[in-house]
């Protein structure tokens, strides 16, 4: 029984050589594969008498099955290397290609809206005079929360707020860490521009997003005020959008500043109120303040000498705003379709 069952596999084999040898293009190949060694091919058929055969004689005939089927692709393999080596031979032979036809355009790549906007936003600090600096996206507790004046009870620690690493560090629920680096590591005169992703426990809506980016900044000399605060916001928001859209500042509170301040920019996508400015006809990009003392005294700076402003500005909420995006979901979908716009 195992014999004839080889010798049937032969047979299958040669036919299927004989047929490939007969096909002239892609499509015909495909179909023969089909026939010999598809779902519902030769060699699958002959596989159903398998049952007849005794345990010991099953595994010689599953070999012999698998030598088959890599003779029949090798044979097809070889038949449309063989194709395609001829069609090239006679498209040379008949002069068939023109160099002087130009070559298939390649799509051009983009940086993301998102990056695109951040970058602005550096340029215009950098025109400022602020120079660039960098935290890590995994930080500890101190820098992040300790250092910046958040009490042990303050609910922004908690796990429901925040992502917590399996070694107590923490992913940075904001780029305020950065201010704490910054200010270990240098002398006042400061003025840094510190860009970056933040991650909070946040659910994904309209505006907000649980893995979103800010660009930090924090000037540290002697004589900061509030009016210094004001005027470099006020700069700022019209360089970037270049065109007068209104700025408000509404007290607020942040443990690391103190006044604390939280800016927001009239909507642009309405005039008396719609579902992206929650019908106030405002939208927050950023919350700002003058550093607090007791963040000057966790990082050894002395606040009777030196005063400082600091902020924090929301990357998505920016780029909604210049370039007219009402839903911060479609930054992250990648469909070409809406980033192509941007190119
Ligand atoms: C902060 O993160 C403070 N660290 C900002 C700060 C820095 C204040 C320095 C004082 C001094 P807040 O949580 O308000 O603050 O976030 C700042 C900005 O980030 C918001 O104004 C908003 O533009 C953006 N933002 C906040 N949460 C989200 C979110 N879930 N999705 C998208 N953007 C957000």
């Amino acid at each position: 029984m195992l014999d004839e069952l080889r010798q049937q596999l032969d047979g299958i084999v040669n036919d299927a050589i004989a047929a490939f040898a007969d096909a002239a293009d892609d499509d015909v190949l495909n179909q023969v594969k089909a026939r010999f060694i598809g779902k519902s091919g030769a060699v699958t058929a002959l596989m159903k008498q398998m049952r007849d055969l005794t345990p010991d004689e099953r595994p010689a005939f599953g070999q012999a099955v698998n030598t088959a089927k890599q003779a029949v692709q090798q044979a097809l393999d070889d038949r449309r290397a063989a194709l395609r080596t001829e069609a090239r031979a006679k498209e040379l032979a008949e002069g068939g290609i023109d160099v002087t036809l130009p070559p298939p355009a390649v799509p051009r790549g983009a940086l993301h809206p998102l990056r695109q906007t951040e970058a602005r936003m550096l340029e215009v600090f950098a025109e400022m005079g602020y120079r660039v600096a960098w935290g890590p996206e995994v930080e500890s507790d101190f820098h992040n929360f300790e250092a910046l004046n958040f009490p042990p009870d303050h609910p922004a620690r908690d796990m429901q707020d925040t992502f917590v690493v399996e070694d107590g560090r923490l992913l940075r629920t904001h780029t305020s860490p950065v201010q704490i680096r910054t200010m270990l590591a240098n002398e006042p005169p400061i003025r840094i521009a510190a860009p970056g992703a933040v991650f909070r426990c946040d659910t994904l809506d309209m505006t907000h997003s649980p893995n979103f980016r800010q660009v930090e900044g924090l000037v540290v000399d002697r004589g900061i005020t509030m009016a210094h605060l004001k005027g470099t916001l006020q700069t700022f928001a019209s360089r970037l959008f270049g065109r007068s859209l209104d700025v408000r500042l509404r007290p607020s509170f942040f443990p690391f500043t103190e006044p604390s301040v939280e800016v927001d920019v009239t909507c642009p996508f309405c005039d008396s109120g719609c579902r992206v400015c929650s019908q106030s006809g405002w939208i927050e990009i950023l919350g700002a303040g003058m550093v607090d003392p007791n963040v000057f005294e966790a990082v050894g700076i002395d606040p009777d000498v030196y005063s400082g402003f600091a902020f924090g500005i929301g990357v998505e909420r920016v780029a909604m705003l210049t370039l007219g995006i009402d839903d911060i979901r479609h930054f992250y979908d990648n469909d070409l379709r809406f980033l192509a716009q941007f190119g």
